[in-house]
């Protein structure tokens, strides 16, 4: 059997999932397995890669060059493909499109590989698209009785037409500090803290360069709680696992550049606080309609009050990656986390 292990894609996070790819590939089961590389481009082409019948001893493979004239340039060459071409094998094959944020974890990619009857790793169409969005899986978790942070949507349009109204309604809702987030985006991109009105315009402003859709969020000072969540019908979570930072806000570069943080697994956090976390992981992801895996983040004040904040359908999957050591954790180590995923998948 072969997995297509769609990667890179148009999105922000374009390098993060590069790096899930190249755990991935460590650990697949080459017995059991192909895997035929399918990276996408910044700019959205798609080029097949080589067909890998072992590991790939450094990630430099991932790196595609190509050429359309077919000319070698550097690096390892693929040839660019029409993305209805990979359903072209006679082989069985599944899709692991090991994509984050935008056109790849927002139901994007999934619409395309079912319109194109092919299998995949994770979460479906409305699950995907629901989730990247930060207003809809408010919407969604509010109807469920799941405690989140307040929040004031705020769309570019209604900025445009009235910010004195904006500001009226943020602020006769929410205390600064406050967080300015892009709908649709993860990796805390886009992201910004306002401690005043100026900040919270510039903070806007900063959001919709990545969307039009913004959400203005209560800071609040808390822990940051993620669980992992695993299954289709029959669901599992592990314990929370926590996100320890040494800095104010875990933002894009403390995150991948600067390595300016370190987990804590299991969370230091009474068994109740546990219990509910995985309790509020699950309802979410069955809301949700979730399958295959999710991760989902909360926030945990000194009072014990728990908030969820987001569910990730494809969370950073290096193998330090909080996903995955979440299932080590309970036992379910790394090869065998992604074996698991690919039985969801076909299932
Ligand atoms: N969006 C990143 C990859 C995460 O949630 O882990
Ligand atoms: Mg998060």
């Amino acid at each position: 059997m072969k997995i297509i292990l769609l990667y890179g894609g148009r999105s922000e996070e374009h390098d993060v999932s590069i790096l899930s790819a190249y755990s991935i590939l460590k650990a697949v089961y080459y017995n059991y397995y192909k895997v035929q590389l399918v990276f996408i481009s910044k700019e959205g082409q798609w080029v097949e890669g080589p067909l890998l019948t072992e590991a790939p001893k450094s990630e430099d493979i991932l790196h595609l060059t190509w050429d359309t004239s077919g000319e070698r340039t550097e690096g390892f060459t693929g040839k660019v493909i029409q993305p209805g071409a990979i359903q072209k094998d006679e082989e069985e094959i599944i899709v692991f499109p090991v994509l984050h944020g935008p056109n790849g974890e927002d139901g994007t990619i999934q619409g395309f590989l079912e319109t194109i009857n092919v299998p995949y790793v994770g979460a479906g169409v409305l699950t995907s698209a629901c989730a990247m969005d930060k207003i809809m899986t408010k919407y969604i978790l509010q109807a469920a009785g799941v405690p989140q942070v307040p929040y004031v949507p705020v769309l570019e349009s209604q900025w445009k037409e009235n910010p004195r109204k904006v500001f009226e309604q943020c602020e006769g809702s929410l205390l600064y500090p406050m967080f300015i987030k892009p709908a649709n985006m993860g990796s805390s991109v886009g992201i910004t803290r306002a401690e005043n009105r100026e900040e919270l315009q510039n903070g806007l402003a900063e959001a919709y360069r990545f969307d039009s859709r913004a959400i203005v969020e209560q800071g609040i000072e808390a822990r940051e709680i993620e669980v992992a969540v695993l299954g289709n019908e029959d669901v599992r979570t592990t314990l929370p696992g926590e996100i320890v930072k040494d800095v104010a806000f875990y933002d894009y570069n403390s995150k991948y550049i600067d390595n300016k943080i370190t987990m804590q697994i299991p969370a230091e956090i009474p068994e109740d606080v546990q219990e509910k976390a995985q309790k509020y992981a699950k309802i979410a992801y069955r809301m949700l309609g979730g399958s295959g895996l999710s991760r989902c983040d909360f926030f945990l004040t000194n009072k014990n009050e728990l908030f969820l904040n987001e569910l990730n359908t494809m969370p950073g999957f290096t193998q330090f990656s909080m996903y995955p050591v979440l299932w080590e954790n309970t036992g379910l180590k790394y090869s065998d986390l992604i074996e698991e995923l690919i039985q969801l998948g076909i299932n």
